[in-house]
């Protein structure tokens, strides 16, 4: 009864808020409150649970007058701070007991053998897991708001506390869309610049099917690699607990039953897929957002999609989207943008007019420094990423198309282009549009006055062909 009495019930106010524990964790420390006497109570704990174990909260301990300050080690806090996110209702009492021993034992973290270290590494790296899965999972179908605009809206189960964590990633990643994502724990909502939080939601409030879960299954019906089929690791990395809101899953086992015979399809093709391309273009950007088909895709920036009139007679087609381009979700806003325009009013082209977008979606650059750099996406890139380029094409159906740069005219053409031999003349295409080649509007930014003024005039002639054309 005693030691009954002596314990300290204390209140996380949220399941992930790690702060509010830490904050409440350290005056516990410097109140000098063993581990044992603390009894951490969680939102929703019902009666009779161990860890509801009480009647109402205490107020908070006063520190010890002399009391040290809280030590706390940056490897604690990183995984700290994860596994409070774990479902696992024990957790804060393991946290709160390594932050008792650390004040004891600063390096204990390093003792990668000590039990509570392995406990919180494993908690840290289920939620880790679950926070990717929730990324590579959550599937957006459109619904119409009230204005008309697209609303992008996905059902998501997560396993543990994530949601308000991931918020920022689905933030960065789909910052020109409107999108809810509802979970049973909460929802996010973002309407292009603020992100609100809702309470928590069923499936039933989430759309069931649209055309863009059509576009998802045909798409992964064909990346599906049946010559790279392995049924185990194809299950890791996509668990059988999330595929019931997959609209792509219900595929998996017919298409693992058809896997001998498409691998042997697939030779005789020469590898080549086979796929129907996105019906609509707002179909074709939720798909390209959600791509991780090479390594640009996969290296956490916002895809870029095209920007202009849906039904253009003129597209524009860039390399890649630069540093400006991937932080405003648009192409064509930053230096390389800014040439263009000017040569484009001088020559009598409305770019306002044009569809402008890239061969590549998402932005390769060099980490490490202050700025992010610009890189060259390789032949392979280009070439991965031109089914999209293809799809946006024959959507918008252009009747000229302007490559600019040797890149632009891969993603275009599928081969390799020498610029020197097959810029300013149009060539036509398999369905009758034309295409003009020019040098990129970067490359003029880089040459010396002398030469500079040589290819602005060359630049400039071509774009006014491309405005008579
Ligand atoms: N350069 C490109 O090729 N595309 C852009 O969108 C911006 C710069």
């Amino acid at each position: 009864m005693t030691a009954l009495l002596s314990r300290i019930c204390v209140a996380v106010a949220a399941h992930d808020d790690f702060d509010g524990w830490r904050d409440s964790a350290r005056a516990l420390i410097q109140a000098g409150v063993a581990p044992d006497r603390v009894v951490w109570t969680l939102p929703g704990a019902v009666a009779g649970d161990l860890f509801a174990a009480c009647p109402a909260p205490d107020p908070a301990p006063d520190p010890a007058p002399d009391a040290p300050p809280v030590r706390a080690s940056r490897d604690y806090l990183d995984l700290a701070g994860r596994a409070a996110l774990h479902a696992d209702p024990a957790r804060f009492d393991l946290l709160y007991r390594v932050l008792w021993r650390l004040q004891r034992a600063p390096r204990l973290m390093a003792d990668r053998a000590d039990p509570d270290v392995r406990a919180i590494d494993a908690l840290a790296r289920v939620v880790r897991r679950d926070m990717h899965k929730m990324r590579a999972f959550v599937r957006f179908r459109v619904v119409r708001d009230a204005d008309g605009a697209d609303h992008h809206v996905a059902w998501f189960e997560p396993g543990h506390h994530i949601l308000r964590a991931n918020g920022g990633f689905f933030v960065r990643r789909f910052a020109g869309m409107r999108w809810s994502i509802l979970t049973p724990q909460g929802a996010l909502h973002w309407d292009g610049e603020t992100l609100r939080e809702g309470p928590p939601a069923s499936r039933a409030d989430a759309p069931a099917g649209d055309p863009v879960e059509a576009l998802w299954r045909t798409y992964y019906a064909a990346i599906f690699n049946p010559a790279r089929l392995k049924i185990d690791a194809m299950v890791k990395e996509m668990p059988r607990r999330y595929w019931k809101n997959l609209p792509e899953a219900d595929l998996i086992p017919d298409l693992i039953a058809s896997a001998q015979a498409r691998e042997a399809e697939m030779i005789a093709l020469g590898g080549q897929e086979s796929g129907r391309p996105p019906e609509s273009l707002a179909a074709l950007d939720v798909a390209v957002a959600a791509c991780r088909r090479c390594a640009i895709g996969c290296n956490g920036t916002r895809a870029v999609p095209g920007h202009g009139p849906a039904q253009a007679r003129l597209m524009i087609v860039g390399e890649q989207p630069g540093d400006q381009e991937e932080r405003a979700g648009r192409p064509f806003v930053g230096p390389a943008g800014q040439v263009l325009r000017d040569h484009a009013r001088a020559a009598g082209l409305d770019l306002d007019a044009a569809r402008l977008t890239n061969a590549v979606r998402h932005f390769k650059h060099v980490t490490g420094t202050k700025q992010r750099l610009h890189q060259t996406p390789t032949a392979r890139e280009i070439d991965t990423c031109r089914w999209w380029l293809d799809a946006e094409r024959h959507l918008v159906r252009p009747r000229v198309v302007l490559a600019l740069g040797a890149s632009a005219a891969r993603g275009i053409l599928g081969r390799t282009v020498s610029l020197q031999h097959e810029r300013g003349r149009f060539v036509p295409l398999d369905d009758g549009v034309r295409l003009l080649i020019t040098s990129h509007p970067a490359y003029l930014l880089r040459l010396g006055d002398d030469a500079r003024e040589a290819e602005a005039a060359r630049f400039a002639a071509d774009l006014a062909l491309a405005a008579q054309a």
